[in-house]
């Protein structure tokens, strides 16, 4: 495999592959010296167009931890604030010698792009509505962790689907995996057409809730809001925030996930988030994790895979 662009791409053998190796980075990052030479000599790029704490500084991390140099595109201080494109940047960074690029922009599409025009691996660190797909893993990877295995499982995913790469990539890898979800969110806040979609819909959390095994909550994303969508972040919040009432309703054991940035008290309550069934902190971590384990599966050879029962280096 040369790019990881999507989930669908993928496909359950390859979800699973991912998830398989992750298990190896995961003891890897609980060493005391949380390093492995399996990419020694590889150079990532993380080239982002559009702002980013969790998906860019993960990925920088996972890359340092096995090894590889890493570089990092800054929008505001490069030349494309002189107009130099897409095309032109990737061709620049490309010429001294990458072995992956690492990819977000706002426009659904750029990173398949970017994947034509450099023999370089190209992941898709999120574009536009579209995918992001690493994020869609390490969301599996932790409901995996807890729940063993997502199959039959029932997970509702709520809020602005509309706007969410996130949904869109976890609705391919949690069905993918043998989950059912159903989609929670004013009608305005979901696409124009589902068809084709392998989801339910529904607009009353209140009756969900008591259903699920996880509600994995998405941000409200202003920035991509230009048509007044709802009445007020207040009335939203009324109807589709994960209040303490509301988490109250879910059964024991059931988990709460968000892909961060949170609106504390928009979407989810702060004392919600906080909640001991929230694995928002723990999405994050398995973040790392993950991320080693794409660039290991992409640029990385089988022989360096760090033993599961290895001890400390
Ligand atoms: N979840 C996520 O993609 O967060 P960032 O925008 O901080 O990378």
């Amino acid at each position: 495999m040369k790019d990881l662009l999507t989930i669908s791409a993928l496909g359950e053998a390859g979800i699973t592959e991912i998830l398989e190796l992750t298990d190896h980075f995961v003891e890897v990052n609980r060493r005391a010296i949380p390093k492995v030479p399996a990419l020694r000599g590889k150079t990532v790029v993380s080239l982002f167009y559009e702002d980013s704490t969790r998906t860019r500084l993960s990925f920088e991390t996972a890359a340092k931890r096995l090894g590889a140099d890493t570089m990092t595109f800054s929008v505001a201080t490069s030349s494309v604030k002189k107009g130099e494109s897409i095309r032109d940047t990737v061709q620049t960074i490309d010429a001294f010698g990458v072995d992956c690029f690492v990819v977000r922009h706002k426009s659904s599409g750029v990173p398949h792009q970017i994947a034509g025009w450099t023999d370089a691996s190209v992941v898709n660190g999120g574009d536009g509505w579209h995918a992001h797909p690493t994020q869609a893993l390490l969301d599996a990877y932790t409901l995996r962790t807890h729940l063993g295995s997502l199959r039959g499982r029932h997970i509702a995913i709520v809020g602005d689907i509309k706007h969410s790469r996130v949904a869109r990539s976890d609705i391919e890898c949690f069905t993918a995996l043998g989950a059912t979800v159903t989609l929670v969110a004013p009608p305005t806040l979901l696409p124009p057409s589902l068809e084709g979609w392998p989801v339910q819909v529904s607009h009353d959390l209140d009756a969900v809730l008591p259903t699920v095994d996880v509600c994995a909550l998405l941000r409200i994303q202003l920035e991509r809001m230009t048509d007044g969508l709802i009445p007020s972040l207040r009335e939203y919040t009324e109807f589709f925030g994960l209040t303490v009432r509301r988490a109250a309703l879910l059964r024991p054991g059931a988990l709460i996930t968000h892909p961060g940035p949170m609106n504390r008290g928009v979407e989810i309550a702060p004392e919600v988030a906080d909640a001991s069934n929230a694995v928002i902190t723990e999405q994050v971590a398995n973040g790392v994790a993950v991320r080693m384990a794409v660039l290991f599966l992409l640029l990385g050879q089988p022989s360096q895979l760090p033993p599961l029962s290895e001890g400390p280096e």
